[in-house]
């Protein structure tokens, strides 16, 4: 008999997302690097996290912040040197964290040498590396694109005019991000390439962007869902090939998808037969509010939609383009809380954003400090270190305000502070990762009032449960069974035998008083 295959290291993970601009600075010029961030994995592993998830470091013009590439095998220098990443990935394993990068293969910047040698004349030898259609037949050029498909970030049409060669050529994203056309097996040689470059380097896996995007068909009537350039079809095809790459290299690398549909169904079949995807973030749930009834229909079209093709999920409640959670939920400590115990006792990989962990909120960004055409800089302002004035960031002004209450929010205050957000996904984070039931156990909702959530996960003797009350009045849950709490929203309950009654925005995680 065959032993059975090991589980993934991915799936009992908690994954820690760095947007590296924001996280520390090394050399004092206002923007997180890879020398700052290295400093910093002392805190990483002693908050508990198992692997950290760095936005796109690459060499880029930064119109959108490095997910405009103009290298795909190097590492702009104002995150530092490839030596500085080898450093990072050595110094990370040690401290028995795994390392995953971004990696943007639905477009280019413009400015990469590809495209700058696709729009110097149709016969260029990368012309089909991009995608290129004339304007409607009878149509004066450059008039009217090919098809109405619209642009993400700042909206307006997917197609730009290239004067020079008198053709529109497509961009989901910004004008200087032109899509690449992956039907070309040119671009598939080249990306694979620059896949193997990272993986090489011993990265753990790939955040890997737009990843719906791909497969395309802009010859196709009418449009996707928001009008997106996209054919599944074509991109499911292109994920089996590179899964066979992924799984190729030693040590389960693991390929990490960015589909952004606000249907979990859909989401769902970019796992394939267990032949695409091995993650795929689980966007509808990021976008519902924070409310029993809506986080409970989520939960369950997980349920539904993932298990019968054992996919397994990925859970996320804030990134680099929303605003973050406590933001989002109206604002309170109590709401930060509550979607901790949440994120981390779910029934999945949880990835938690940079400063979450610090019950951040965005910062209020005014016209002069704004940086992001898409508008998206209030959840990427710098990650307060200390009370300080500069809060640990050496030098000069970071690139962006801090957020608000960076003087009471910020790791040295919180760190001595028992009560603190901090210390509650610590304590959250130890003990998931010492829990079968919470690592890799069973999934069922409970009973509870309306305003509440209540689930238990189970592997074998090892069980728990979350409780969690998303109202705003006191709620009293009937659970089977004695239960203690573990982990709790209001840490002094800890320890004590649960008593059945939630306040408004209170969460915990409870034990049973009899294993
Ligand atoms: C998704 C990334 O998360 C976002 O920041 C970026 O603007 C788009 N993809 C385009 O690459």
């Amino acid at each position: 008999m065959s032993a059975a295959p090991e589980r993934p290291w991915w799936k009992d993970a908690v994954v820690y997302h760095v947007y590296v601009r924001s996280f520390a600075d090394g050399n004092g010029d206002g923007v997180g690097d890879l020398v700052g961030l290295r400093r910093h994995l002392d805190y990483l592993a002693t908050l508990g996290v198992d692997a950290i998830w760095l936005s796109p470091i690459a060499p880029s013009p930064m119109d959108d912040f490095g997910y405009d590439v103009a290298e795909y095998c190097d590492v702009d220098p104002v995150f530092g040197t490839l030596a500085d990443f080898d450093a990072l990935v050595a110094d990370a394993h040690r401290l028995g964290l795994r390392v995953l990068v971004d990696f943007v293969p639905n477009h280019t910047s413009d400015r990469h040498p590809w495209f700058i040698d696709a729009r110097s004349s149709r016969e260029a030898s990368h012309r089909e590396w991009y995608v290129w259609r004339d304007g409607p037949p009878g149509t004066r050029p450059g008039t009217v694109p090919p098809n109405p498909w619209l642009a993400h970030l700042v909206g307006g049409p997917a197609w730009t005019w290239d004067e020079g060669t008198k053709q529109w050529y497509l961009h989901n994203f910004l004008a200087s991000q032109p899509d690449l056309d992956w039907r070309n097996p040119d671009v598939g040689a080249a990306m694979e390439e620059a896949i193997r470059f990272w993986l090489d380097r011993h990265v753990d896996g790939m955040r890997i962007d737009a990843v719906y995007a791909l497969g395309k068909d802009p010859d196709r009537p009418g449009s996707g869902p928001g009008n997106l350039a996209w054919a599944p079809d074509g991109t499911h095809l292109l994920l089996r090939g590179l899964r066979h790459l992924f799984h190729s290299y030693p040590g389960e690398r693991v390929m990490v998808g960015e589909v952004f549909l606000r249907d979990t169904a859909a989401i769902a079949t970019y796992y394939g037969q267990g032949d695409e995807l091995d993650l795929a973030f689980d966007f509808p749930l990021l976008l519902a509010p924070f409310e029993a009834r809506a986080w409970r229909e989520r939960l369950e079209e997980v349920v539904a939609h993932f298990d019968p093709r054992q996919a397994w999920p990925a859970f996320v409640l804030s990134n680099h383009d929303v605003p973050r959670l406590r933001t989002r939920y109206g604002g309170g400590m109590a709401q930060a809380k509550a979607a901790a115990v949440a994120l981390l006792t779910l029934r999945g990989t949880p990835f938690i954003y940079a400063g979450d962990e610090l019950g951040l909120a965005d910062a209020t960004i005014g016209p002069r400090d704004a940086r992001d055409p898409g508008g998206r800089d209030g959840s990427r302002a710098p990650i307060p270190w200390d009370a300080t004035p500069s809060h640990g960031w050496p030098g000069e002004r970071p690139w962006l305000p801090w957020p608000s209450d960076a003087q009471r929010l910020n790791v040295a205050t919180e760190d001595a502070d028992p009560s603190s957000v901090l210390h509650l996904y610590r304590r959250l984070l130890a003990t998931r990762r010492a829990s079968a039931a919470l690592t890799r156990g069973s999934f069922a909702m409970l009973r509870s009032p309306p305003c509440t959530l209540a689930y238990l996960r189970a592997a074998g003797s090892d069980r728990r449960a979350t409780v969690i009350n998303l109202g705003d009045q006191s709620a009293d849950l009937a659970l089977p069974g004695a239960w203690v709490v573990e982990v709790a929203t209001d840490a002094q309950a800890e320890g004590q035998r649960f008593s059945g009654r939630l306040e408004p925005l209170e969460a915990a995680l409870l034990a049973p008083v009899d294993p």
